[in-house]
């Protein structure tokens, strides 16, 4: 019998120290973004066309010039090894072999020259990107960034969502705080500042700012994806700042825990986007359904953290590749049952909100069909919509579109107050949070949670 992703959890579950497991699948305070990334899928339905299918379908996507066999990318996860001992060798092969791009993880249990290696030995173009958290020590960043330059990666997944780690109660009671003896984060290895061969550790930076961002994406030819946005005007900024890409990301639900699901943040960042820059997510995707509702809210590619954790927990590289294999044998059936050919004919208008109540229409009314379709979408949003908004009035957030006029408009409400999500959200914020955070590399205990 083939094992479904619940089974292959399962036996992942049923292999790993309970310490371990909680690490994978927890999050922050009390999971509500973690549930919800996976439960607001559960509220869309997908709304076939029939008469219109392709006998093959075609699920390539290209990203930044790498191909993928499939719109599902791996997403960086911390520490591999804990989860089976070849850890990422084991994860970049299996990838390699599934045909799509791994993001390795600066936090990898294994160096990302290893890792490439390993993913090139299976197949001699498959594209492996480096997660990077940037850091205050500016020539730690650049000693990575070239690091990963030479290492062959393709691209350069830079993650802003980590201000300060989230407050994971689980680990905090498991006394999870470094990593095993023997395991440590390889990358952290001989860098500036760093004696020895020690690694450093992985500090969060709550200063970080757009400006240090520029700089960064003038040090690298690499395209450059900003990971972890999740409002439409930083997507906003991020195009204008010459990014190449925003992964629209909560982290898993691991750092924010009032943080919406991305499924819902997605459709107003795409809009933002209107298709200048690739638009990828991720969180909560567990079915390849999941992943023909991103695409079809405007994601070009989404990726996946802990099924591919679980898949490597249950059965190493054989695991991971089974996981990477069902997502795309069900994402290609869910093409099929919307006779879509391609990945990209996915659209706003296969999507429908389930327990929505059709409102009346005239013949040839698809608007009745998605749940309500109103009218003109707000500026930006007609480009990907056409004339009505993909949900209309049962649109996650209600009548408003989600943040408010403000935030499309300017950076003030109607009475002239400052927008709660304004410009100043993404301006240096000077002390009191100047101070760094450091965390872990798995050789120094220290008192602060780590990860990522
Ligand atoms: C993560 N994630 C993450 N992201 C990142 O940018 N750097 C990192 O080091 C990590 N580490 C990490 C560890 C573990 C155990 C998990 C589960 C997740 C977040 C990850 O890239 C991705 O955003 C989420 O995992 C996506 O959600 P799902 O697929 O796990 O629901």
């Amino acid at each position: 019998m083939i094992p479904t992703l619940a089974e292959v959890h399962a036996r992942a579950r049923a292999r790993l120290d309970p310490v371990t497991c909680d690490f994978i699948d927890g999050g922050a305070g009390d999971e509500a973004a973690v549930r919800e990334n996976t439960d607001a899928f559960r509220r869309l339905a997908l709304l076939p066309r029939v008469l219109s299918g392709a006998a093959v379908r075609d699920s390539a996507v290209t990203l930044f010039g790498d191909r993928l066999s499939m719109p599902v990318l791996v997403s960086p996860t911390a520490f591999h090894r804990l989860a089976h001992p070849e850890g990422e060798l084991a994860t970049a092969r299996a990838t390699a072999a599934a045909g799509t791009v791994l993001v390795t993880g600066m936090a990898s249990t294994v160096a990302v020259a290893e890792v490439t290696a390993a993913a090139r030995a299976v197949r001699p173009d498959a594209p492996v990107w480096f997660q990077l958290y940037p850091q205050p020590d500016e020539q730690v960043t650049a000693a990575l960034i070239r690091r990963a330059e030479r290492a062959g990666c393709t691209a350069l997944v830079v993650t802003v969502d980590s201000p300060l780690l989230g407050l994971r109660v689980r680990d905090a009671r498991n006394g999870f705080h470094d990593l095993p003896e023997g395991l440590a984060a390889e990358n952290m290895r001989g860098l500036p500042g760093a004696p020895d061969d020690r690694p450093r550790d992985i500090a969060m930076w709550p200063a970080l700012s757009w400006d240090d961002l520029r700089r960064l994406r003038e040090r690298t030819d690499l395209p450059v994806v900003l990971k972890g946005v999740l409002h439409p005007d930083d997507a906003e900024r991020a195009v204008a700042e010459g990014m190449d890409g925003v992964l629209v990301s909560n982290h898993g639900g691991r750092q924010l825990d009032a943080a919406p699901a991305t499924i819902e943040a997605l459709p107003a960042v795409a809009a933002a986007v209107r298709g200048r820059i690739p638009v990828l997510m991720d969180g909560g995707i567990r079915r390849g359904s999941d992943a023909a509702l991103a695409l079809a809210l405007g994601a070009r590619a989404v990726g996946v953290g802990r099924p591919v954790l679980w898949g490597l927990a249950a059965g190493g590289e054989a695991g991971v590749r089974h996981v990477l294999e069902l997502l795309r044998e069900e994402f290609d059936h869910a093409l099929a049952m919307c006779c879509c050919g391609r990945a990209g004919d996915l659209g706003p208008g296969h999507v429908v909100v389930r327990g929505g109540v059709p409102r009346g229409g005239g013949a040839g009314d698809v608007g009745a069909a998605r749940v309500g379709a109103r009218g003109p979408a707000p500026d930006g949003h007609a480009a990907l919509y056409g004339d009505a908004m993909p949900y209309g009035d049962a649109m996650p957030y209600g009548d408003a579109m989600p943040y408010g006029d403000a935030t499309f408009d300017g950076d003030t409400t109607s009475d002239g107050a400052p927008a709660p999500y304004g410009d100043a959200a993404s301006d240096r914020d000077p002390a009191p949070h100047e101070a760094t955070t450091s965390v872990m590399t798995g050789e120094t205990r220290n008192d602060h949670d780590r990860d990522t």
